[in-house]
Order: structure tokens, then sequence, then C-alpha cells
């Protein structure tokens, strides 16, 4: 996709999952990719594959839960590349917990990496998208999660029902800036996150990252038929999964 080719992307949670399938696809797109995250040796391996493709690449450990690693983040990739044109804010973390056994940490935890991590990295890509005039985007990973709700989930639910809100609020605010905010909302994708959930033995199920993806460069290539397509093999996906599964 020539709109594409030399974007500057930042990916966080592009250690696994999810976030690893969305730096490999934009890579293949031509871009220049950032990948941020706390595991340095899986963000170092996947820097040496994205380099082999040919594409400017950086890997930048920091946790998106801390401020200062997330300025951090976005002075280096400032020296570096000089703008940001997309972000993708994917890291998340979730439990399948019931509310007497949430501890204060945990739930203290999921809303600092789901939503404060949102929070942070979207305020310092939107305060250097200002200053350079980039026309950007910003893409955040929420869930369906965080449209409807399900048990043993409270915590999880309410960072990423939170980040819809943040979110759609964002994207009237920050039309008059022709910076574009968009949201996706998956649901049952084979990653980490699930291992320790019952949906694990489902998997055969659930949606690929490369599935999230593709919707996520189609998002961001802003080809209208090409986000319809991923978007309704998606959605078809998705309720075969909930009208199975939902609730359990
Ligand atoms: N899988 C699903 O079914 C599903 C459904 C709906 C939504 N989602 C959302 O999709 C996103 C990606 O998750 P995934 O499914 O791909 O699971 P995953 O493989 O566990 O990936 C989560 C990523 O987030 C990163 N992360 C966690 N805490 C972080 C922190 N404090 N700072 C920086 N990075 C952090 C992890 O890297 P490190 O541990 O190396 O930091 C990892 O790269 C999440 O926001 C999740 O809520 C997933």
């Amino acid at each position: 996709m020539a709109f594409l080719k030399n974007k500057v992307v930042v990916i966080t949670g592009a250690s696994s999952g999810i976030g690893e399938a969305t730096a490999l696809a934009f890579a293949r797109e031509g871009c220049s990719v950032v990948l941020a995250a706390r595991r340095l040796d899986k963000l170092k391996a996947l820097e040496k594959k994205i380099l082999s493709l040919d594409v400017a690449c950086l890997a930048i450990q920091t946790d998106v839960s801390q401020q200062k690693e997330v300025q951090r983040l976005f002075s280096f990739v400032e020296k570096r590349f000089g703008r940001v044109d997309i972000l993708v804010n994917n890291a998340g973390v979730g439990r399948n917990v019931s509310l007497e056994n949430t501890s204060l940490k945990d739930w203290q935890s999921i809303l600092d990496i789901n939503l404060s991590g949102v929070f942070y990295c979207s305020q310092e890509v939107v305060r250097l998208m200002m200053k350079k005039h980039t026309a950007g985007h910003i893409i955040t990973v929420s869930s369906v999660l965080g449209l409807i709700a399900m048990p043993g989930r409270s915590a999880y639910c309410a960072s990423k029902h939170a980040v819809t809100g943040f979110k759609r609020s964002l994207r009237w605010e920050l039309r008059k800036d022709h910076i574009s905010v968009s949201i996706v909302h998956p649901a049952g994708v084979d990653t980490e996150i699930l291992q320790n959930s019952a949906v694990e033995r489902k998997k055969w199920k659930m949606l690929r990252s490369e599935d999230i993806a593709e919707y996520i460069i189609a998002l961001a290539s802003r080809d209208i038929l090409r986000i319809v397509y991923v978007r309704i093999l998606n959605v078809w996906r998705r309720f075969y999964y909930l009208v199975k599964y939902y609730p359990q």
C-alpha cells in the first residue's frame, strides 16, 4: 500500500500477540516501526526480524504505566525519526478474577496499564503531531469488553469501557487538528493474555493476532473497501464466538 510506505509507526505491547503481528504487518508495508513493551529480549528478537525486511526498526523497553518512560520513548522517537505518523496503543493486561478476589494492587495495575498507559501515549503523540503538523492517526486496541460486559472481568471491563469513552471523545477533539482516532474492539484472539482463561481451551474458535493486525493495517491505510471487508470477516467470527460461548 503506497499510502503507508515510509510512515513512522509506534506500537506499544509489541513483544507478543496482536502488537507483534501488527508490527510485522506495518514493516511489510514499508513503514519504519518503533517497538515498545517491557520484555526487551522479545522486542530485540522482533527488531532483528523486521530489520531483515530492510525497513527501519527501533526497540525501546517501555512500561506504559510509567509516564516518564512514555515521555522517554517519544523523545527517542523524535530524535531518531523526527515525527510519528501512527500510534498503535495496544499494550494491555487482563485477569479473570472475581471482585472479592481482586486485590487493590491488581485493580490499580490493570487501570494503570490499560487506561493511564493509553492516556500517556496519546498525550505525548498528540503533542508531537501538533508540533510537527502531522496529520497523524491514533489507533487504540480496546476490546469487545469495552462495549459489553462479562462476569469475572470487572477491572478489565472498567478499563476498556473507559478507553472506549476516552477515544470517542478524542475523535471529536482532534478532528480540527487533522489527527484521526480509531478504536478496535477485538474478541477472543489466541494470544498470551488468554493463557490462564477458560476460553483458552477453545483455541480453534479464536481469531488470530494476524486477523486483528490486518484490520489495523486497513484502518491505517484508510482504504474503505479493505476496512469493510476485514471488519465483516472479523465481526462474523466475533459473533460466532460470542453466540457460542457467552456468557459462561
Ligand atoms: N487476546 C484477546 O482475546 C483480546 C481481546 C480483546 C482485546 N485484546 C487487547 O489486545 C491488546 C493486546 O493483547 P494480546 O491479546 O496481544 O495479548 P498479549 O500477547 O499478552 O500482549 C500484551 C502486550 O502488552 C504488553 N504490555 C503489558 N503490560 C505492559 C506495560 N506495562 N507496558 C508496556 N507493555 C505492556 C505486553 O508486553 P510486555 O509484557 O513485554 O510488557 C505484550 O506485548 C491488549 O490491549 C488486550 O487487552 C485482546
